[in-house]
């Protein structure tokens, strides 16, 4: 049996969910792909930012929200061009290590113990430990919603650089911080893998 929310429930301390939007994404815990966008400072110096609200259709990527305040929208609106990395879980850490190393003067790649690789088709460098670059070229970005602080941006996929070990380990997934509705007890944010239950025949009705 469902129980619906139009606003955030008693149990759960809205003040507390740093981190998140709004209290909806923390209550429903919907996941998606964890990636690493990386691209140039106006300095030169390389920059990573995690990336986790995004989604992929054919030759388009759309990040959901993207803090005007951080590199990453500087990047995307100066240069115009990024490429979108896919960590397994083997470099996820030092790809999040970048959150601390996010001084203008850093080459963050580098002072995160990632190594930066020349893209083909976009002057942006790739994080050659990711097994999954998707060079991109900014389309568009629209206000995520009336006076926010995020905008909605949409790229352009013009390469796809990938390794046979993606086949092995599979995308991350960030699977949400969630907070119990009945208790309000905060868990993760963890990273997990898909695991396929088979053709969509073979689930049940
Ligand atoms: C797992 C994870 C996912 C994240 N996803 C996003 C995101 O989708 N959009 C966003 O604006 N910030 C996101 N962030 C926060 C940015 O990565 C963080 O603010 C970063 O320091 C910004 O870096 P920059 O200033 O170099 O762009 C995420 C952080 C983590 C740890």
């Amino acid at each position: 049996m469902k129980q619906d929310f139009k606003e955030c429930p008693g149990s759960i301390d809205e003040s507390k969910l740093f981190g998140f939007k709004s209290w909806q994404e923390h209550v429903a815990g919907v996941v998606s792909p964890l990636a690493a966008v990386s691209g140039y400072k106006a300095n030169g110096r390389s920059n990573l930012t995690m990336e986790s609200w995004c989604a992929v259709h054919g030759d388009r990527i759309v990040f959901a929200s993207v803090e005007r305040g951080s590199h990453l929208y500087g990047i995307l609106r100066e240069r115009g061009e990024a490429v979108v990395n896919f960590p397994t879980a083997g470099c996820f850490n030092r790809c999040m290590r970048t959150i601390e190393l996010n001084g203008w003067d850093e080459d963050e790649i580098e002072s995160a113990g990632l190594t930066a690789e020349r893209a083909v088709e976009v002057d942006a460098p790739r994080v050659a430990e990711c097994p999954l670059s998707l060079e991109c070229r900014v389309l568009w970005e629209h206000e995520a919603g009336p006076g926010s602080s995020d905008v909605t941006v949409c790229l352009k996929i013009v390469n796809v650089a990938i390794d046979q070990e993606l086949c092995k380990e599979g995308l991350l997934y960030n699977i949400r911080s969630r907070s119990d509705i009945e208790t309000g007890v905060k868990t993760g944010p963890e990273a997990g893998v898909i695991r396929s239950l088979g053709s969509y025949d073979r689930l049940p009705e």
